[in-house]
């Protein structure tokens, strides 16, 4: 009765890698949650009866290219938890200070270790190494993907909302430029959900993902998934977007992901766009206010302390859910 649910009997993840967001079904995500909240239960009381320790003897390699606090310490630390160990690379210690590709970088870790979690700066040279590897990679976030992050979003939710079905999401900041809002949005469209997607119009949502969308509700007569979505570029003080506000259940923030830019982009009145104390108070008694981390100015730290503020928490049940993806991983 110690051993996992969700190892031996069934897999739930018949790919060897985890690339994106696009590879889950309602199925698997099912089980992915039910075994990080077991995992969950055993932390938090202070057992490790129902912590596998199928990673010992194994060494995951951590290939950062991009800087990470959440997703790589998470990581490190799951890994840890269940038996394994790690080695992290970053650019700055690696050859490629000596001008080495990403690939050949690649290659080395991935010798001499028995899985790799990659966070690339870019989406190619991952894509192509996942057919040059015998090893199972996690993608840790590249252009546009963060499966993982995807996954402990929501986790998160249905850890607090006891679902993740019928709810009515805000999605804010800079969706354009938010690998974490992508994969969310991908993951969500296995539910019926309603997407508001409120941001300025040089920020508003990647073409890309209203095509995944769009398919997604033309198929919806056979998966049963009801899903609708609404463009909104008229900032946070504007009466229609406050009675979406009011209505929604979950309220994702993203920061400006300045770095990412690739043109300047003149923001007009961005501070419209943040969230205040006085917004806070109109949102539902039950709205979640959630942020992938890390935070600038559009979560003002007096809303910490409101208890729909549940950003830290979150980054909590990513380490369980980090836990669970790599025990079905590299287990
Ligand atoms: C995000 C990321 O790296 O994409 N952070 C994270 O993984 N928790 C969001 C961001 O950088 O703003």
């Amino acid at each position: 009765e110690t051993m996992p649910s969700l190892v031996g009997s069934e897999m739930c993840i018949r790919d060897r890698h985890i690339m994106d967001a696009k590879q889950f079904n309602r199925n698997m995500l099912r089980q992915i949650f039910l075994r990080s909240q077991e995992i969950m239960y055993s932390q938090q009381g202070g057992n490790s009866n129902n912590i596998s320790s199928l990673l010992n003897g194994k060494v995951i390699g951590l290939l950062f290219y991009t800087p990470s606090s959440r997703t790589r310490c998470s990581f490190e630390s799951a890994i840890k938890k269940l038996g394994g160990d790690t080695i992290l690379l970053t650019p700055d210690t690696s050859s490629s200070q000596k001008g080495e590709t990403v690939s050949d970088t690649l290659h080395t870790l991935d010798t001499y270790t028995d899985g790799l979690i990659v966070r690339s700066p870019n989406d190619i040279t991952i894509q192509e190494f996942q057919n040059e590897t015998e090893n199972t990679i996690i993608n840790a976030g590249d252009m546009l993907h963060h499966p993982s992050q995807a996954l402990l979003d929501l986790f998160t939710i249905r850890q607090e909302k006891g679902t993740v079905n019928n709810l009515k999401f805000a999605i804010m900041g800079d969706l354009s430029h938010s690998r974490t809002i992508g994969s969310l949005v991908e993951l969500l469209c296995n539910y019926n959900v309603e997407f508001y997607f409120i941001a300025t119009h040089k920020l508003q949502i990647n073409p890309a993902i209203i095509e995944y969308i769009e398919n997604a509700q033309k198929h919806s007569s056979s998966t049963g998934y009801n899903i609708s979505y609404f463009i909104h570029t008229e900032n946070l003080e504007d009466d229609n977007v406050k009675k979406i506000l009011k209505s929604v259940d979950v309220v994702y923030m993203t920061r400006l992901q300045k770095e990412r830019w690739d043109t300047v982009i003149t923001v007009e009145n961005v501070k419209k766009y943040y969230l205040t104390k006085s917004l806070v108070n109109i949102l539902k008694s039950n709205c979640l206010i959630m942020h992938p981390l890390p935070r600038n100015d559009e979560i003002p730290k007096e809303i910490d302390t409101d208890r729909r503020a549940i950003y830290f928490k979150q980054m909590k049940y990513g380490l369980y859910l980090r836990m669970a993806l790599c025990e079905l991983m590299f287990g």
